[in-house]
């Protein structure tokens, strides 16, 4: 092969090796961000140390048969004790970027007013330890742990509760702005709004599409008063939301099917990416809305601005497409996981990536989550074989020119999966509840030379 100026001669490959790289597999941009995500309340335990106050979900997880045999974030993985072991794995997993979120009533314990400064430290251990590791930090502000006190304030029915979010983004944006340079506001408004206010399968247990309507608006206010508050702080750095979104497909080649897969991807995807990334709600998700729903009510003039603040980046999570029949309802085409909700079908991620950048532009995309639960302790082969099937659908998507720029698996470790408690293991790293032991599964393994290989 000829040597380039510039390229040394030492480092120059044989002439056999693009064929072999191509053979090999698939590389991704240099500086990918090779990241792995948990939660606050799903992994970090000491519930009531250092002065933090209960959210929903300690009430929630606390209430006889909400939780799967009764599971609570109380211990979790510990991690809120074992924050330097768990960095420790981090950086020999050669982790690029470590999204986790900021408990709420940690800070705030009852939700605003006075900052409880040991739980604020907390994080800015953490934070240091990640950039003394290399490792990006990226902080989830809200991943649904509302602190109990504003619950009994009405919660995210309560428009004031976009208001008390927006202060609490303005204290930790502030505090740790100088050190962290990616935020996120919302994780998955949509699994609140559908599991929390309308099935009431997660906290808080509200069983009322309106009022559901209700709390979504007031969380997407929140999401953009948090937007303003960040840039009010006057730190440096970029903020977006995170969103779950399903690529929607008609279950069969009617035309009732495909008429009511446009109106099932308004409720899935673009009521939430148009008022963050446009600043309106989609007509025909509105025009869902009876002319005297709460929702009309709530949504205040001047509210879709604030809502589309410039976001300067999104956070993608994908785990399944949806099937959409005639009569609007759903069917499953694809095996799922131990988690019934999740079919796979990898060709979705690339669906979802491409179409972003077609209908919203640019932006810059992270995914902020995607993976599985495994019923394998620590040879977990069916999460490699779905990692990988995920990434080869994100580089392809990248080859055609949308603007990934990272990935983080969900999850890092073993964790609190909320209203399945601990039947369904989604980490890359087994964590062994009695003795709090970590030991890496295969994944992780796995995960450890794509990184180092910047491929897969
Ligand atoms: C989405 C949520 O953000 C996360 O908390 C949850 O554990 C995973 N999906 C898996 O269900």
């Amino acid at each position: 092969g000829a040597v380039t100026a510039g390229c040394s001669p030492r480092r120059r490959s044989p002439p056999a090796s693009a064929s072999a790289a191509a053979r090999a597999g698939l590389t991704f941009p240099k500086g990918f961000a090779w990241g792995a995500s948990t939660s606050a309340y799903q992994v970090e335990g000491g519930a009531t140390a250092d002065g933090r106050g209960p959210s929903v979900w300690d009430v929630f997880s606390h209430t006889s048969g909400k939780t799967r045999d009764g599971g609570t974030g109380d211990v979790a993985a510990d991690h809120y004790h074992r924050s330097y072991e768990d960095l420790d794995l981090m950086r020999d997993l050669g982790l690029k970027s470590y999204r986790f979120s900021i408990s709420w009533p940690r800070v705030l314990p009852t939700g605003r007013g006075t900052v409880n400064a040991k739980g604020l430290d907390f994080y800015h251990r953490l934070v240091d330890g990640l950039l003394a590791r290399g490792i990006i930090p990226v902080i989830t502000l809200f991943h649904w742990d509302t602190p109990q006190a504003l619950q009994e304030s009405g919660g995210w029915e309560n428009r004031d509760c976009a208001k008390w979010f927006a202060d609490y983004a303005s204290v930790v944006c502030y505090s740790l702005g100088d050190k962290v340079q990616t935020w996120l506001t919302l994780n998955e408004p949509k699994t609140v709004v559908e599991v929390g206010y309308t099935a009431g399968v997660h906290a808080p247990g509200v069983r009322d599409r309106r009022v559901a309507n209700v709390a979504g608006h007031h969380l997407l206010l929140g999401h953009g008063l948090a937007v303003q508050a960040f840039r009010a702080t006057g730190r440096k750095g970029r903020i977006g939301a995170a969103l779950n979104l399903s690529p929607t497909y008609p279950a069969d080649d009617s035309d009732a099917a495909r008429r009511q897969t446009i109106l099932a991807d308004g409720e899935e995807n673009r009521r939430w990416l148009d008022p963050v990334l446009l600043g309106r709600y989609p007509d025909d998700w509105l025009a869902t809305q009876s002319p005297d729903a709460p929702v009309r009510a709530a949504i205040h003039d001047g509210d879709l601005a604030v809502i589309g603040s410039k976001s300067d980046l999104l956070g993608v999570q994908y785990y399944n497409p949806a099937y959409i029949t005639a009569t609007g309802g759903r069917v499953q085409k694809h095996p799922t996981t131990q988690a019934s909700w999740q079919e796979v079908y990898p060709q979705g991620l690339y669906d979802l990536l491409t179409r972003i950048k077609r209908d919203y532009g640019d932006i810059p995309l992270t995914i902020t989550e995607n993976g599985m639960p495994s019923v394998h302790a620590t040879d977990d082969e069916d999460r490699i074989t779905l990692l990988r099937d995920h990434l080869t659908a994100a580089h392809q998507a990248i080859r055609e020119g949308v603007r990934l720029e990272g990935y983080h698996v969900w999850s890092l470790l073993d964790n609190f999966e909320w209203a399945e408690g601990y039947t369904q293991r989604w980490g890359i790293v087994h964590v062994d509840y009695a003795t709090q032991q970590r030991t890496r599964k295969a994944s992780a393994n796995w995960y450890q030379q794509v990184i180092a290989r910047n491929g897969i």
